[in-house]
């Protein structure tokens, strides 16, 4: 059943745990997401990326994403994560696909991005779709070599309630510390939890951490054992997501962990049987590994059971 971003988060807010939201780019990454979701019966926000799009397509992928929320009961959002590009925004909006779009304005000074969400969300909500905007650059604490550098890029508490009161966006994504990609940390996993807190107090929308794969290590170590030079990848430790949940984050996104469970699965593959040449056999196991660490995932957030 496909719902509106604001109408899950919402319950997630009052329930005190967080959805998780997986980038899903084929079909496989997706029986895996709903897999998951129906092991653990657990709500679940399918989001595509501007770059997944153009990999697969809107109509194409957005069809895969209908036809699986229709055939499951549970609750599910089908997201356009960092929408940048407005045209896209505006497209995704009157495709009639998305019931929850991303605008990120967040290179964009700080009025125009107030400006632009403001249209989206106007447009959105017409069509009952939910809004996530963006504040602050989503950049890891090591990007920044002092303390003023860091208060600069990231989320500012104060500056964070007159954009979602000029806005009217349904959710917002903080800056505070997590980065996108498998290399986050050099050390251990620190984010701004001090920030988060005053973020929290200050703002009435449900709150969204990007960038907050784990790289657990047992995934990492099977990649890596069969090729994959992702030795020195360090993602946010579970302990760090369950304290971001405990202080209001409700919105979780995952997108690496997918790709090193997938690349896991294939190569081990591969290199355990040479001799098969069919995908359908080959990507099985990347689906098998992708549903585990997703279950993982949202026994962490909370969220399973809340379907
Ligand atoms: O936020 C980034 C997501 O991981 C999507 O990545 O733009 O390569 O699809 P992508
Ligand atoms: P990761 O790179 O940590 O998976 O973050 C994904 C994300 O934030 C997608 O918007
Ligand atoms: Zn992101």
């Amino acid at each position: 059943m496909l719902v509106s971003l604001k109408h899950i988060l919402e319950k997630a807010h009052r329930g005190h745990y967080a959805v998780g939201a997986f980038n899903i780019n084929n079909l496989e990454t997706l029986q895996a997401v709903m897999a998951a979701a129906e092991e653990e019966q657990s709500p679940v926000i399918v989001q595509t990326s501007e770059g997944a799009i153009q990999y697969a397509g809107m109509e194409e992928i957005g069809a895969l994403v209908h036809l699986a929320a229709r055939k499951t009961k549970l609750p599910v959002v089908f997201h356009l994560d960092h929408g940048k590009n407005y045209d896209l925004v505006v497209e995704a909006i009157q495709s009639g696909l998305y019931t929850s779009v991303m605008f990120d304005g967040s290179s964009l000074p700080y009025a125009e991005n107030i400006a632009a969400t403001k249209r989206i969300v106007k447009m959105a909500h017409a069509k009952k779709i939910s809004v996530e905007a963006e504040l602050g650059a989503i950049a890891g604490i090591e990007d920044f070599v002092s303390v003023e550098e860091r208060d600069a890029h990231f989320t500012d508490p104060q500056e964070a309630v007159e954009f979602v009161r000029k806005t009217g966006c349904d959710a917002l994504a903080v800056a505070i510390g997590t980065s996108h990609g498998p290399f986050k940390f050099k050390g251990e996993s620190r984010l701004d939890f001090a920030r988060l807190k005053k973020i929290r107090e200050a703002v009435g929308v449900p709150l969204v951490l990007h960038g907050a794969s784990g790289v657990p290590t047992n995934i990492k170590k099977l990649c890596t054992k069969f090729g994959c030079e992702i030795a020195a990848a360090k993602g946010v430790s579970d302990s760090s997501i369950k304290k971001a949940v405990s202080l209001g984050i409700n919105k979780v996104n995952v997108d690496t962990d997918l790709r090193i469970a997938f690349d896991a699965g294939i190569r081990k593959f591969l290199h355990d049987r040479p001799e098969v040449i069919d995908p359908r056999e080959i990507l099985k196991p990347a689906v098998a590994l992708m549903t585990k660490v997703i279950r993982q995932k949202m026994k962490l957030l909370g969220c399973s059971g809340k379907g």
